[in-house]
């Protein structure tokens, strides 16, 4: 598919995904995939063979450039989405970060004022710059109508892995400090949100063209809770980023966060919303695209049974939703058991669509 990959259409004007972030409608939506680069990819699973563990992958910018540039060497998607992981963060802030074989990510657990008061927060963009390596790589490298997404973890989802000390079912930890103790635990949002800022702008300076921050636990919180852990500290990140580049666009994946999404809409000043599956496609049209553009939402279940149930869907989607600005995506990442060829036929229908 690589041929798909021309450099003609980049040339004219402003790259698809920047222009729909824009609140501009072209003759199709433009799409990407969250996790488009990991295990369901042979090519992925032979390039990770070559890195001793999943952090050092991260921080090997060879290794990285290769693998984000995979999935547009294969699918031709309207955005690259830089390889790294949201866990960079907390490992950069000196907590001790592993990611074991089949059983997720392990994190020593923080959990005391103590730990917050001792992040290595003035160190944190510095140790994370061979990102930033790959960033500037990858700017120079990808095709010209490809946009470079940036992303980070939010402070909320972040935060849940450094409490709990990996991935969690409950959160009960660190909701009960959050709903507990909520002066303290602003002392680590805080934190976590200084390190966002500082860690997007030097992808940003290192030619990160749209940033997407990941909340995928927003959905664990309750309504005040989300108020104060989720929406509040993307606005602060969202209003610091636009301060100092204007121009590039912000989006925010609430992954979860039901009629909430309607708050993040009107409320935190982001240009992108990302939609989770469960999010009705008509309630989205109405009451999310009307305040900014909306990304989302094929289930990625249905990129696994593939056929003509999933083309249905992908129809469904675009013809609730591709007449205002919008992003094909998915409502969360590939998952390792999806058939390549499956992304390759969602590749072709969304590059032969056309709006009515
Ligand atoms: O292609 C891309 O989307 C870019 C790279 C990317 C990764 N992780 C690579 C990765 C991105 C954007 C992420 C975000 C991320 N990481 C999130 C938010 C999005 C989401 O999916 O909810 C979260 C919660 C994480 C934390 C994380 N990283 C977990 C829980 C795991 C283990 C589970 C798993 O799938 O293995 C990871 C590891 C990880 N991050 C892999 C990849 C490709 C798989 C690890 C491997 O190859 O061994």
């Amino acid at each position: 598919m690589s041929a798909a990959v021309s450099k003609k259409s980049g040339s004219v004007g402003t790259k698809r995904l920047i222009a729909a972030l824009r609140g501009e409608v072209r003759e199709r939506p433009p799409f990407w995939l969250m996790r488009q680069a990991g295990r369901y990819l042979p090519e992925y699973r032979a390039v990770r063979r070559q890195a001793p563990n999943f952090i050092e992958f991260c921080y090997n910018t060879d290794l990285a450039v290769e693998v984000t540039l995979q999935p547009i060497r294969r699918f031709a998607p309207d955005a690259a989405i830089l390889f790294a992981d949201i866990l960079l963060i907390p490992e950069a802030l000196g907590v001790a970060t592993a990611f074991h074989e089949g059983e997720g990510p392990r994190l020593e657990p923080v959990r005391e004022l103590d730990q917050v008061r001792r992040l290595a927060i003035e160190e944190v963009d510095e140790h994370l710059a061979p990102v930033y390596g790959t960033v500037a790589r990858l700017a120079q490298e990808l095709p010209a109508e490809v946009a470079l997404i940036g992303f980070a973890g939010a402070p909320w989802t972040v935060a849940t892995y450094m409490v709990e000390g990996g991935g969690s079912k409950d959160f009960a930890t660190v909701k009960r400090w959050a709903l507990g103790q909520p002066d303290a635990f602003q002392e680590l949002i805080d934190v976590l949100v200084e390190a966002t800022i500082r860690y997007l702008s030097r992808q940003i300076e290192a030619g990160a063209e749209v940033v997407q921050l990941f909340d995928t636990w927003a959905g664990a919180l309750p309504e005040v809770g989300f108020r104060r852990w989720c929406l509040e500290p993307l606005a602060k990140i969202v209003q610091a980023l636009r301060q100092a580049y204007p121009d590039v666009p912000v989006i925010a994946f609430p992954r979860g966060c039901g009629a909430l999404y309607a708050e993040v809409a009107r409320q935190s000043g982001v240009d992108g919303l990302g939609l989770d599956s469960s999010v009705p496609l008509d309630w989205a049209a109405r009451e999310l695209q009307t305040k900014c553009a909306v990304q989302g939402n094929l289930d990625p279940q249905l990129l696994v049974v593939g056929g003509p149930q999933m083309e249905a869907e992908i129809d469904r989607v675009l013809d609730a939703l591709g007449d205002g600005p919008f992003v094909f995506n998915l409502g969360h990442g590939i998952v390792p058991e999806t058939p390549p060829e499956h992304v390759e036929a969602l590749a072709e229908r969304l590059h032969a669509w056309r709006r009515v």
